[in-house]
């Protein structure tokens, strides 16, 4: 074998099929049953595009056990690093992984961290192994962090474009050996230090989600003053060189939601990046109280509110994290009526004429395609209540209103960017 990929989620089975494709021999390692049979059965857990054909013209050697990915020279590991609630990383599987693997390491393995992790892991972990088993980073073996940087929904795209930023214990002599295996990708290969590698990874998704709580706060702030968010988005932006304020909308997602966790546990600004996660996090309770807000009872007790959207954001069947849950759970505890629909996740949902139906509230809560702007308000004021409320703090559907009546659903002459 030439490379283990330990870990055959949405970053690690993209990953391994990616490199079964490029020529080298893989062998996939996961613990659940399910996703091997799956996999055995040339079927993809889960939507990522061009993985399918990817899956039907490879062949990947399949294990469950962790030890077995010693048989490769390189080991990669991409297994979930979500965080603790207390703000913490929550190492246990990649510890649980090294434990299993220490008995069958040998000199001249190279391991590879691509899971998302807190800044100093990749040292701890090249410390682990030498004070476990003797092996010297830089020396022996090859420990290095490659962080996963490409998004959900563009892996086959961005894996050949996005610099593949490498970051080794003992330098880049060290890198050099770990460059070798993703140099099968047509991505430029850039050398920097292991600490350097984590920040980069998590400070681009910590921008990523501080640019995205900036216009929600916006938004909460422009429902205090009565003003429009969106015609206030274009005022900031229209034809202004240092605008570039991004649009509202649901911001987690299993990355989002946690990467900034891992600067938070040690930071020199503590609660910065908590207050950003609360912007965030906050804006399924702002949208349920502009909703009894604008009830005729002020009250959402007995309304049938449609969600439609259960994804954590447009166009993937990724649910894990999303903030569409979360506004059920709040809606429910209104003692809301609550109907779902959302055509891509693998969860149970309602057709979209079934949720519609009669229904008093109707949230976008994510902005997938499939939702044609068109389509769905006609679909909503065939089907919906004639005075529906319509939630929709993407402007999906182009009303230019967070919340507007179903009869108001006429399109702005306001350019909006889909962010
Ligand atoms: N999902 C993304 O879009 C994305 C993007 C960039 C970075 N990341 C990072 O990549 C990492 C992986 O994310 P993911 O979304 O692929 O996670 P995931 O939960 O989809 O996949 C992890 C896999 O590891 C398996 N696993 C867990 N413990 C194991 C063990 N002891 N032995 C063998 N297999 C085991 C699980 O069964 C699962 O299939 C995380 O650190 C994440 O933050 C994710």
């Amino acid at each position: 074998m030439d490379v283990s990929v330990i870990g055959l989620g949405r970053v690690g089975l993209p990953l391994a099929l990616c490199f079964a494709d490029a020529g080298l021999s893989v062998l996939g390692v996961d613990k659940d049953a399910d996703r091997l049979e799956a996999v055995r059965a040339g079927r993809m857990p889960f939507k990522e595009p061009g993985a399918d054909e990817l899956l039907a013209r490879t062949t990947l050697e399949l294990s469950a056990h962790a030890a077995d990915a010693a048989q490769a020279d390189a080991i990669v590991l991409t297994l979930g690093t979500p965080s603790f609630s207390h703000i913490e990383i929550d190492m246990s599987a990649v510890r649980s992984v090294l434990d299993d693997l220490l008995p069958h390491l040998r000199p001249g393995h190279t391991i590879v961290l691509r899971s998302t992790i807190a800044p100093g892991t990749t040292e701890f972990v090249a410390g682990y192994l030498e004070r476990q088993r003797g092996l010297r980073a830089g020396v022996d073996v090859h420990v290095a962090h490659v962080p996963e940087r490409i998004a959900t929904g563009k892996f086959l795209q961005e894996i050949d474009t996005l610099p593949c930023i490498v970051g080794a214990v003992g330098g880049p002599e060290s890198g050099e050996h770990v460059a070798q295996v993703f140099g099968v990708f047509d991505a430029p290969i850039v050398q920097t230090t292991p600490v350097q590698a984590e920040l980069a990874k998590i400070w681009a998704n910590i921008l990523r989600y501080t640019h995205f709580a900036l216009p929600n706060l916006l938004m909460m702030d422009c429902e205090q003053y009565g003003a429009n968010v969106f015609e206030v988005i274009d005022l900031i932006n229209r034809d202004y060189p240092r605008g570039g304020i991004a649009q509202p909308g649901f911001t987690a997602g299993t990355c989002l939601r946690k990467d900034f966790t891992f600067s938070e546990e040690r930071s020199n600004a503590p609660g910065m990046l908590l207050a950003v996660s609360r912007v965030n996090e906050s804006v399924p309770h702002f949208l349920v109280q502009g909703m009894k807000r604008r009830s005729p009872d002020a009250t959402l007790n007995g309304r049938k509110v449609a969600v439609l959207g259960l994804a954590f954001k447009g166009d993937t069947d990724d649910e894990r994290d999303s903030l569409a849950h979360k506004l059920i759970r709040l809606l429910e505890r209104e003692l809301a009526d609550v109907a779902v629909h959302d055509p891509l996740v693998a969860s149970p949902t309602q057709p979209l004429e079934v949720a519609l139906h009669e229904a008093q509230v109707v949230v976008v809560a994510a902005n997938h395609e499939a939702f044609v702007p068109a389509e769905t308000r006609a679909a909503i004021g065939a089907l919906a209540s004639p005075d529906a409320l319509v939630v929709d703090p993407w402007n999906h559907l182009g009303s230019g209103q967070v919340f507007a009546f179903a009869d108001e659903l006429i399109p702005l002459q306001i350019e909006v960017r889909r962010s």
